[in-house]
């Protein structure tokens, strides 16, 4: 049973991996394009080490797109970060050269959503549509201005995010079910919704509500092709959103399953004004390499771990094929 998302992507099931920081290789990605899905490369992808050079960095993710040709046939994405001005940064303008010159067909486009700087900006829009590349949106923060911005601009699939997601969160605390039937009634363009969608049950719920895919992150960190370490596994199948702590940090707020820096984190955002406790997490937090320590080493005396609401669903380590089989049941 094919749906429009499918249809403007290539796929055979409506669901998309998420792109995270650190912990979206080759290997998974290629694993969630052969099981039908959509694989998408993230920032850092199968790198250990953080350069701060945009040419090396463009460069490793060249190599990690060939990985990925080398695993599969099938489509898959790579993540162009959005600015909260109207030009990327030179980063994910390299970045881009590398995509439109491996001929990747799909990108995933992180636009900022804020006021006066809805949509995708004009630096990646147009080099886009220039090249034929299908755009997947997805705002830091979702709203019915930049949904109708994006779907103006020719964006192929927008995708909606709800509070209960894991990563950077939105700055407005609208849950996954309520942001998406108010997105769905302002746009008719394809829409995909991410925020705690691990089970059949939350995809049933989400297609229901009038979603056309799913959006998930959370749930490709606990799966056996996840770089993720061992121990942060572990501890993802045997928690729960009680155990969840949340805190303000760049760009807004973060949730992390318990390690050892949570509660300097907590105190900070207790006690700080509100930009100060975003400054102050950010650098306790260690910027990206924090989820690189967290979560790709397993450091949780020094890491933080980020995950969303749906970890609650989370039980068991499985494959990707067996994960994508258990939410997409109703769509063979
Ligand atoms: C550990 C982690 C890292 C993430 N890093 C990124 C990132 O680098 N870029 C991005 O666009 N989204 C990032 N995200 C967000 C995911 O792509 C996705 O939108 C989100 O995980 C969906 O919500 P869920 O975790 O409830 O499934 C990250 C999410 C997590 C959990």
């Amino acid at each position: 049973m094919s749906n429009r998302v499918c249809e403007v992507l290539g796929i055979k099931y409506p669901i998309i991996q998420g792109p995270m920081s650190w912990l979206t290789n080759a290997e998974l990605v290629a694993a969630v394009s052969n099981a039908g899905g959509l694989g998408i490369l993230g920032p850092n992808a199968g790198q250990t080490e953080l350069t701060k050079d945009p040419v090396e960095t463009a460069e490793r993710m060249r190599r990690e797109i060939r990985k990925v040709r080398e695993l599969t046939n099938k489509p898959f994405g790579v993540t162009l970060i959005g600015s909260n001005g109207e030009f990327s940064s030179i980063f994910t303008l390299k970045i881009l050269d590398v995509v439109i010159e491996e001929k990747v067909p799909i990108v995933l486009i992180n636009s900022f959503g804020k006021e006066g700087n809805y949509g995708v900006e004009k630096g990646l829009l147009e080099p886009c549509k220039e090249h034929g590349i299908k755009m997947v949106v997805r705002s830091l923060q979702p709203s019915i201005a930049d949904a109708k911005k994006c779907q103006e601009q020719g964006a192929s699939v927008y995708v909606a995010t709800g509070f209960d997601e894991g990563g950077t969160m939105p700055g407005v605390a609208i849950g996954t079910f309520s942001i998406l039937p108010m997105i769905r009634d302002a746009i008719d363009m394809p829409l995909a919704i991410a925020g705690g969608i691990c089970d059949i049950r939350t995809t049933r719920a989400a297609f229901a509500l009038g979603a056309e895919a799913v959006f998930c992150g959370t749930l490709f960190l606990a799966v056996k092709e996840s770089p993720c370490a061992d121990n942060v596994k572990d501890l993802i199948v045997k928690s729960t959103a009680e155990d969840l702590v949340m805190f303000r940090a760049p760009f807004d707020y973060y949730r992390s399953l318990p390690t050892a820096i949570c509660p300097t984190l907590i105190e900070n955002d207790n006690n700080l004004p509100t930009e100060e406790a975003k400054q102050a997490n950010g650098k306790a937090m260690g910027g990206v390499g924090g989820m690189r320590l967290g979560m790709l080493l397993g450091d949780l005396e020094h890491g933080y771990v980020s995950v969303g609401n749906g970890v609650s669903l989370i039980h068991e380590i499985k494959s990707v094929k067996e994960v994508i089989d258990d939410l997409m049941a109703d769509f063979k």
